[in-house]
């Protein structure tokens, strides 16, 4: 088994994993310091490329964006989203996955279920390639956002879906917007680590889309706790260049080859 994989795994129960979305090698590299998980996000249709929902992001551009990634990560586990569409039949998913990790040397893939996608995981798992699971707010099949699990039908059924995705084989599975109850019973009855968005603290580790946690994409849920205002920072700055240029005060000696 990988050893950053093993090194998920042993969290369980005993630390929580922390993980966080990068799109380019500079964020990346900052990561690498601190996170154990490092994803590259099907997100960045919304953040990056401005389209209302993650359905639209294509393989290649995942695999670019990914390539950058994998620049600046040294010791965490990088995985991949694999886009909506890239896995509707299990000769296209085995075709896609064995693509993203050739191109890309990442760790594993992420796949969202649709409560019935199980066999694409199990056939990930039997060519060796480890996949994490996604369940509950799976932006590539959900229309409309809504916690999930918050009545008993809805939990057990949620508690059902992540029992699937462990018993495929998957090293570990993403939570996103589960009622508080239903991802506390979840993490306590798998043997795979949780990893909670917007899902409470009872699971085993929390990832957040970075540029959410740092102020600078325009989307904040209440699950979403901005670190900084990045986009007051960066506007400062601008604002300081723009001032410097039109009085002439950039470029200065320093900044000029004689
Ligand atoms: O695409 C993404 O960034 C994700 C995380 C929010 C879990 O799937």
């Amino acid at each position: 088994m990988n050893k950053k994989i093993k090194k998920i795994l042993i969290k369980k129960n005993k630390s929580k994993i922390v993980c966080l979305t990068a799109y380019s090698k500079s964020i990346a590299k900052i990561l690498d310091k601190y996170c154990d998980v490092v994803l590259v996000g099907d997100s960045m249709a919304n953040v990056l490329y401005g389209h209302k929902n993650t359905h639209q992001i294509n393989l290649d551009t995942i695999i670019q964006h990914t390539i950058s990634v994998k620049m600046g990560v040294k010791k965490t586990l990088l995985v991949v989203d694999m886009p909506k569409g890239s896995y509707t039949t299990i000769n296209l998913e085995k075709k896609n996955a064995k693509l993203i990790m050739k191109k890309t040397g990442c760790d594993a893939v992420k796949i969202e279920s649709d409560k019935k996608n199980y066999e694409i995981i199990e056939e990930l798992i039997k060519i060796k390639i480890p996949v994490m699971g996604h369940i509950g707010y799976t932006p590539q099949f959900k229309k409309k956002f809504k916690i999930e699990g918050q009545t008993k039908s809805e939990a057990d059924q949620l508690l059902s879906d992540a029992k699937s995705v462990e018993k495929a084989g998957a090293f570990s599975i993403v939570l996103e917007c589960l009622s508080s109850k239903a991802a506390k019973s979840i993490t306590s009855k798998l043997n795979i680590p949780t990893i909670g968005i917007g899902s409470s603290s009872y699971c085993d580790g929390q990832i957040l889309v970075t540029d959410d946690m740092l102020g600078i994409s325009g989307f904040y849920p209440k699950f979403v706790k901005k670190y900084i205002q990045l986009d007051r920072v960066i506007e400062k700055a601008v604002k300081k260049y723009t001032r410097e240029v039109k009085t002439k005060k950039f470029p200065s000696r320093k900044n000029i080859f004689k």
